[in-house]
């Protein structure tokens, strides 16, 4: 029989071999291509000392294929729990250099363990995702693995905050664990993420494409809008995953916490009394009316780089998180069109998953007008903002800074869909659509009867913003709660959200709503 000190050195010695994942030789490659190992990235993502490791012991159960020959203790996949700021989190960290970080049928299920126990005692779970996909060697029992993750992700959606990185490769059907997850980080020039390889894509429609241009994090966050954020490097993209944390709470039951703010809440932005131009048909930067209202420097913008004619983001105001959703005058005229009402929908109810209140600022000439708009479905994808914003039970605060026009100002968090405090600037145009376009409409004969019709036009559509472009229509009829000078609006901000702090709201019972999709 062994002695104690005997079974105590053993226990060291498998700790130390668990430790080593692949072996140097692999750890080398992996560092030589610019990647971090699965270790080395929990140590960047955790507070320091606090990770707590699960399964290390696991090994793979297959002896096909010359797998019996080669196990390495965990298998593949770092997995236990640790804290970030101080709150529990629980952890998945793939490692690529155990099969290339491939899935198994043990890893699988280390990786549902920590799921499960993430939901039994609501924390969040963030997975560190680089991988060559399905075990080869594993077949099937490797898809059933997959699907096993595919299920925990959907029912812990909207229960438990859920983010992916992506550090590395991530292919095949395992795109789909990250994209069920409510934020998706990736690393530029190291990740990417596609459904079939280059190879296949060669193969089948003749394209010449590398992984990078097919699915690398430039591509996933300006043209397809998969992943939220891209990184210069892994450290960029694990403090990026700390910053969402921070704006959401460990689950569906609590509130986001409170931090301390520095910024006075009666801080005047005087900038802002001047920011929207005369002009109609100028353009402005939001971001300067986002940066001027939210407390200093707290503006954590969410996919910029897509869809960019909406803006969304998290913010902080008198250090209550908030989540922004924008228009963009300064692209497409902020006009919604299918990327930016669908980049909208999925945030709001982001925010409204986990009761993160809700401020919009609306500049919105209507939905954008065009054949591929109609072809591609703008309907269905419109469709989703209005419902998400209807659905949504978090205090909403609207500010209109200045167009809402047609079926836009009713989407934009109207007061007619649940708004709950509704302001608008003085320079706010509340209408169908604008004087030129109604004037066209409305006074077609007139004008083209008239001696001049130019000049014809010009009046009447003077006439038309003289009565009709303003705020005070809708103020009369209480669909705005109040008509505030934009210097002020941080003020108003933070005492409405005060007021809304206890609100209490609910949508009829039912199993699930069935959002156009
Ligand atoms: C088993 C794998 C593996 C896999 C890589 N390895 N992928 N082992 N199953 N899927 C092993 C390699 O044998 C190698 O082992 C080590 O990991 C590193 O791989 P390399 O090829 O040397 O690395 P690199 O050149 O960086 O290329 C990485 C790679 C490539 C692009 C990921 O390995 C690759 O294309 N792998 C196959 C990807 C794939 O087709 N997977 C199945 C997709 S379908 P050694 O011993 O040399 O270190 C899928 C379905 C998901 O995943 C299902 C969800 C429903």
């Amino acid at each position: 029989m062994p002695t104690n000190e005997e079974r105590l050195y053993r226990l060291d010695e498998m700790r130390a071999e668990a430790l080593l994942g692949g072996g140097a030789e692999r750890v080398d490659r992996q560092h030589a291509a610019g990647k971090l190992t699965a270790r080395e990235r929990l140590d960047l993502l955790l507070d320091p000392g606090s990770f707590v490791e699960l399964d290390a012991f696991v090994t793979h159960r297959s002896n096909d294929f010359g797998l019996a020959e080669q196990r390495y203790l965990g298998d593949g996949v770092v997995t236990g729990h640790g804290a970030i700021d101080g709150r529990l989190v629980f952890v998945f960290s793939q490692d690529f250099t155990v099969f290339g970080g491939s899935l198994s049928e043990a890893y699988a299920e280390k990786i549902c363990k920590v799921m499960d126990l993430a939901m039994k005692v609501g924390a969040p779970i963030i997975g560190l995702n680089d991988s060559g996909g399905a075990r080869i060697q594993e077949g099937v029992v490797s898809l059933g693995g997959y699907a096993d993750i595919f299920l925990r992700n959907v029912l812990a959606s909207g229960v438990v905050p859920q983010i992916s990185v992506i550090m590395g490769p991530c292919a095949g059907g395992a795109v789909y664990s990250p994209a069920i997850t409510d934020f998706t980080v990736m690393v530029e020039n190291t990740s990417y993420m596609f459904v079939t390889g280059p190879n296949v894509v060669k193969a089948v429609t003749h394209e010449q494409v590398d992984s990078e241009a097919l699915g690398g994090a430039i591509v996933h966050t300006t043209k397809s809008g998969v992943a939220h954020l891209a990184a210069h490097d892994e450290s960029e993209a694990l403090d990026a995953v700390r910053r969402i944390l921070a704006h959401l709470p460990q689950n569906n039951l609590e509130a986001p916490a409170i931090a301390t703010s520095m910024d006075p809440a009666d801080r005047l932005a005087a900038a802002l009394d001047s920011v929207v131009p005369a002009d109609p048909g100028k353009p402005y930067d939001m971001h300067n009316v986002i940066g001027g209202i939210v407390d200093a420097g707290s503006f954590l913008e969410t996919q910029p780089g897509w869809a960019a004619n909406i803006i969304v983001g998290f913010a902080r105001l008198a250090g209550r998180s908030v989540g922004i959703v924008a228009q963009q005058p300064a692209v497409l005229a902020g006009a919604l069109d299918i990327d930016a009402s669908m980049k909208a929908a999925r945030f709001v109810r982001t925010c409204d998953c986990f009761n993160v209140p809700l401020v919009s600022l609306v500049d919105v000439p209507g939905f954008l007008p065009g054949v591929g708009q109609e072809h591609g479905g703008i309907i269905k994808h419109g469709a989703k903002l209005l419902y998400a914003y209807c659905e949504a039970t978090v205090p909403k605060v609207t500010v209109i800074t200045r167009k809402a026009y047609g079926g836009a100002y009713d989407v934009m968090s109207s007061k007619h869909i649940r708004g709950d405090m509704n302001f608008a600037w003085p320079t706010a145009e509340i209408a169908v659509m604008g004087a030129e376009g109604a004037v066209n409409i409305i006074f077609k004969e007139a004008i083209a009867s008239a001696e001049d019709p130019a000049a014809e036009r010009r009046r009447l559509v003077a006439d038309y913003e003289q009565g009709f472009a303003n705020p005070y229509i809708a103020a009369a009829r209480g669909y705005v709660d109040d008509v505030i000078r934009p210097s002020e609006t941080r003020a108003r901000l933070i005492g409405a959200l005060e007021m809304l702090s206890n609100k209490r709201d609910v949508n009829p019972r039912k199993k699930h709503g069935n959002i156009p999709l």
